[in-house]
């Protein structure tokens, strides 16, 4: 089955964006990183600076997808329009963050999401995109290797 990873707004910019606080690491190699936890799983990697478009593909999830791998971004701390969307997607969702968010403004200790979210990973960088991606595969009932 099909594992959406979403990912939020400014994510396209990870690498150069804050690299303290996000690391050097990019979009592409966190997507390298994801299809090769995955395989033989597919799975459809997205990024928006949208928050409809986030919603949007999230709707596309209730249809194609498996479980939901989701770094919603700043939209974590704001989004009810995404925690409604997951609302109504019935898999698994695995919330990630690359930093960690409890450590840093208090802003961002609160989120959305985990009101939905089944496991919520953060400040282990790359690596939770892939621990996400195992526990969304073992949670659907099907290992990858
Ligand atoms: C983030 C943490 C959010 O607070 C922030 O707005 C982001 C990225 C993370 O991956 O650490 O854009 O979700």
């Amino acid at each position: 089955p099909l594992i959406h990873v979403l990912n939020g707004p400014n994510l396209n910019l990870l690498g150069q964006r804050q690299p303290e606080v996000y690391g050097r690491e990019t979009l592409a190699d966190v997507e390298a990183l994801c299809r090769a936890v995955a395989a033989p799983h597919a799975i459809r990697f997205l990024q928006s600076n949208w928050e409809g478009q986030i919603v949007d593909w999230i709707h596309e999830a209730r249809h194609e997808a498996a479980g939901i791998v989701i770094n919603p971004a700043a939209l974590t701390h704001t989004s009810v329009a995404v925690l409604d969307a997951l609302n109504a997607f019935e898999g698994p969702v695995i919330e990630v963050h690359l930093s960690q968010v409890h450590k840093r403004e208090a802003f961002r200790h609160h989120s959305y999401v985990s009101m939905r979210a089944d496991g919520v990973i953060a400040g282990l960088g790359p690596e939770g995109y892939a621990a996400a991606i195992r526990r969304i595969a073992a949670l659907i009932g099907e290992e990858p290797e």
